[in-house]
């Protein structure tokens, strides 16, 4: 087998990092950060999933030789007023907490008949402590009446993809990696890796 190039996800989220090895299939080696210990937590002070990109992929890369790959990403709902956004992740009031970000969402969308929303994803991909490309992807869909499913993570349970009556959690990592807003942006980093001959 060729040597696969070394990938450093700017993440402690294994969920993330699941994922996008899933997508990338055997083309990179992938690790993440809980594989340099030492390394600090970056603060994600941005108000845009580009920021906080930015932050991440620019704060690993200073101080970890190689490429290093960020993924900021969120639910906007249109009846929320785009909200959660990029405080996705602690929606509920506690960081990292899915189940009370899902209740909070539940309960604000409760008896609202507007349900589109959108996943977005933007990775920022670095070296040396300088940006070298940002990729996006989106996914458009709508907010489930109730939770439903194991698969994924997050809003998952709460998110149903335009073309489909299940939510991304009963859809299975499968489905999830053709069409999420992660695999959308991947498969965007992948197709530049190759055209540029970026990363070997
Ligand atoms: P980040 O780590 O600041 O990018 O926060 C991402 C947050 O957005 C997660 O904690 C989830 O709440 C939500 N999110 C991002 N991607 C997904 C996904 O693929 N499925 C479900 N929720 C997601």
């Amino acid at each position: 087998m060729p040597i696969q190039p070394l990938l450093i996800l700017a993440t402690r989220n294994a969920h993330k990092t699941e994922e996008i090895r899933h997508i990338l299939g055997d083309r990179f080696e992938v690790l993440d950060v809980t594989s340099f210990p030492d390394l600090p937590e970056i603060e994600e002070t941005g108000t845009t999933f580009l920021e906080n990109a930015r932050l991440k992929a620019l704060g690993i890369s200073r101080r970890i030789k190689g490429w290093v790959l960020a993924d900021d990403s969120g639910l906007e709902v249109d009846a929320l007023g785009g909200a959660p956004g990029v405080w996705s992740s602690s929606y509920g009031g506690e960081e990292g907490n899915h189940m009370k970000n899902n209740e909070r969402l539940m309960w604000e969308m409760a008896g609202k008949e507007e349900r589109s929303a959108r996943f977005r994803c933007t990775l920022v991909l670095a070296k040396d402590g300088e940006e070298k490309a940002v990729f996006t992807g989106t996914v458009e869909g709508r907010i489930a009446e109730s939770p439903s499913g194991n698969g994924g993570f997050g809003y998952d349970p709460l998110f149903i993809p335009t073309g489909h009556s299940s939510t991304m959690a009963d859809l299975g990592a499968t489905v999830k990696s053709t069409l999420s807003h992660r695999a959308v942006a991947i498969r965007a980093f992948a197709a530049e890796v190759e055209k540029m001959d970026l990363i070997h």
